[in-house]
Parts: C-alpha cells; sequence; structure tokens
C-alpha cells in the first residue's frame, strides 16, 4: 500500500537531453536496478526518431535487455504509429502519448499540428486495440509554454477530453520548462480530477524555477497522487529553450517519507545509485538528497568524536 506513487523517468526524460552517449548496457543496469527499489512505474525510453533524440536510438535493445519485475510497468514514449510499432514488437506495458498544449511547441517536438498528432493517435489507438499494452496520454506545456508563455485552462482542459474521448487509460499533465505555480496547479489539477480519477492522473514537473516539490505538493493537497521524478533530478525537453531537470526522485521521495506518506521505494538504495550517476554521466546533477544525505544520517560532534 502507498500513499503516493512516483513514476521514474530519467531514463526517458533524463537521458533524452544527455549531451553524451550513455551505453545501452549501463541504461540496462540501471533499469534493473530501479526496477528492484520498489517503483511500480519505470519509463524506460522513448521510441522516436532517432535523428530527433540520438540518445534513445536504442530504445528497442534497451527494453529487450531488461530484467521485467512483473510489478513494475515498463513504459515507452511514441510520437507516431511507427513508435507504436515499435512499442508493441518490444512488449512495453505501457505507451505515453505526447502532444502539447501550444501549438508551437507541438511543432517543434514533433513537427506537426495538434490536430495532426490527435489524427495519429486515432490510428495509434486502433492498432493497440486488442494488445494489453494500456495508453497513457501526456500534455506538454501544460503549465507554460517556453515560445507562447501561459497557455489557457480551458486549452489543456479541451486536450484532456479529447484523450479521452479516445480511450486512454491515464493522462499526464506536464509542466515541460518548469512554469508552474502552486495556484496555478491547483486550479488545473482540481479541474482535471473532475474529469478523472486520481489513480488516472500524473502530474510531471520540471524543477527549473525551483518550484517542483512546491508543485507537487500543491497538487497533492487537491488530490492528485501520481507525479513523474527523475533519479538525480536530470531531466529536459530538447526542443524547449532554457529546459532542465524533473523534480528529482529521491528528494521528492524524501520529501513524502519524511511527511509520513509511503511510497514504497528503498530511499538507500536509490539514494546510492543516484550517487553514481556523476560518475556515468560525466557533470554533477541537481539533486540536493544525494549532497546533503537524509536527516537520519548524522554527524559525529566535532568536540567529542561522538554522533549526537
Ligand atoms: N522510430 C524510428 N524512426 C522514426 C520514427 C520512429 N518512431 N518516426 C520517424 N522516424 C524516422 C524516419 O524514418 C525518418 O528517417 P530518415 O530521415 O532517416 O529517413 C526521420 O525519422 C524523419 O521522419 P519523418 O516521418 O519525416 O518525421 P519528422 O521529421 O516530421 O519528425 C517525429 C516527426 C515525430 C518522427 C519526430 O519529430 C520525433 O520523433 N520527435 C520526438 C520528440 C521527442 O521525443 N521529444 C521529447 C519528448 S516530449
Ligand atoms: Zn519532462
Amino acid at each position: 500500500m502507498t500513499d503516493i506513487v512516483f513514476q521514474e523517468v530519467a531514463m526517458r526524460d533524463g537521458l533524452q537531453i544527455e549531451p553524451s552517449w550513455i551505453p545501452t548496457a549501463d541504461k540496462v543496469r540501471l533499469i534493473d536496478a530501479l526496477s528492484q527499489m520498489g517503483f511500480s512505474r519505470i519509463e524506460v525510453s522513448s521510441f522516436v526518431s532517432p535523428r530527433a533524440v540520438p540518445g534513445l536510438r536504442d530504445a528497442d535493445e534497451v527494453f529487450a535487455g531488461i530484467a521485467r519485475n512483473p510489478s513494475v510497468v515498463y513504459v515507452g514514449l511514441i510520437a507516431n504509429l511507427r513508435g507504436a510499432e515499435r512499442a508493441l514488437v518490444a512488449g512495453a506495458d505501457e505507451i505515453n502519448l505526447v502532444v502539447s498544449a501550444s501549438e508551437t511547441h507541438n511543432l517543434a517536438n514533433v513537427q506537426m499540428s495538434t490536430d495532426s498528432s490527435f489524427a495519429a493517435f486515432e490510428s495509434i489507438v486502433e492498432r493497440v486495440d486488442g494488445s494489453a499494452m494500456l495508453v497513457n496520454g501526456s500534455i506538454a506545456t501544460s503549465f507554460g509554454c517556453p515560445f507562447e508563455g501561459t497557455q489557457a485552462e480551458e486549452r489543456v482542459l479541451a486536450l484532456i477530453d479529447r484523450y479521452l474521448a479516445l480511450g486512454v487509460d491515464g493522462i499526464t499533465l506536464a509542466d515541460t520548462t518548469g512554469m508552474a505555480n502552486p495556484a496555478q496547479v491547483k486550479r488545473l489539477v482540481a479541474r482535471a480530477l473532475e474529469k478523472l480519477p486520481a489513480s488516472a492522473l500524473t502530474l510531471h514537473f520540471h524543477n527549473t524555477r525551483g518550484l517542483g516539490l512546491a508543485n507537487l505538493l500543491a497538487a497533492y493537497e487537491v488530490g492528485a497522487r501520481r507525479f513523474d521524478a527523475a533519479l538525480g533530478g536530470l531531466g529536459g525537453c530538447p526542443f524547449a529553450p532554457g529546459a532542465s531537470g524533473n523534480i528529482c526522485s529521491e528528494d521528492a521521495i524524501n520529501m513524502a517519507e519524511e511527511m509520513g506518506m509511503r511510497t514504497g521505494v528503498d530511499l538507500p538504495a536509490l539514494l546510492a545509485l543516484s550517487r553514481t550517476l556523476p560518475g556515468l554521466l560525466g557533470h554533477d546533477v541537481p539533486g540536493q538528497l544525494m549532497k546533503a544525505g537524509r536527516n537520519c544520517d548524522l554527524h559525529p560532534c566535532p568536540q567529542t568524536g561522538l554522533a549526537a
């Protein structure tokens, strides 16, 4: 039993923007480790154009290489029918469709209008109908677009309706470049929850302006229970200027556990894994718990040499 669900997205959102190539074997090793830490959902990779996102061009090999834990839903992001075909062959448990609230960001991200995206989604849903694969619909730039600015709530709600009319199993509202604030989050999430249950709504926050955890709590307070987060605070959309990391999994899980929420995640193991990231990626990462340690990691008193 958990009070809050975290979907680990570092392997997709995080690695799509890493400047250097991360070998397939390292991706598989990280996902296999995450699979044993209590996450019920892991976004593994993207079945998109290798030209658009070269860092994830090995999505098929990664899916083939991982050791599946039957209690984990393994998700692949897709943007077109070809991606859905690849996800079916790879045996993804769920596909994550993506459209943007903003027409401009949709064009930058997937080279088409939002109407064309939904036309493609119709054939995708038809194609996977009858398979066991679940379908989630994401709405990027739900809380603001780096090209257009604030997006009208009515526009986001209308896109939710379009996804629901397609028969998706879940919806994600994404704050692609961290433009959301807690008051806005409360308003939009409360309205979204009039349309679908908390078990089907995921919030995807980026910490670009330092508001990631505040936004998570605001959404939680109005009833949201599912959140995306990335190991080490990796992440960012390559097609959105100024994009930076998702909320950090271990920081968010630490906050939730300190507040008395059960997450089901093995925090010490997660922390140990996040501390391997700078060595693997060749740069520092935004996570704070990995630097500070947990509240229970006490230090010896300088006078006595003994821990308090
Ligand atoms: N898997 C593998 N290759 C694909 C593909 C897929 N799902 N979809 C398209 N391609 C290839 C095509 O074969 C073509 O290859 P070529 O240039 O070697 O001939 C190339 O990608 C371009 O294909 P095209 O159909 O002309 O697409 P496009 O240039 O209009 O781009 C998308 C549209 C959707 C394929 C592309 O923008 C994309 O993959 N975007 C992903 C965005 C993303 O992941 N954003 C971050 C997460 S929100
Ligand atoms: Zn993101």
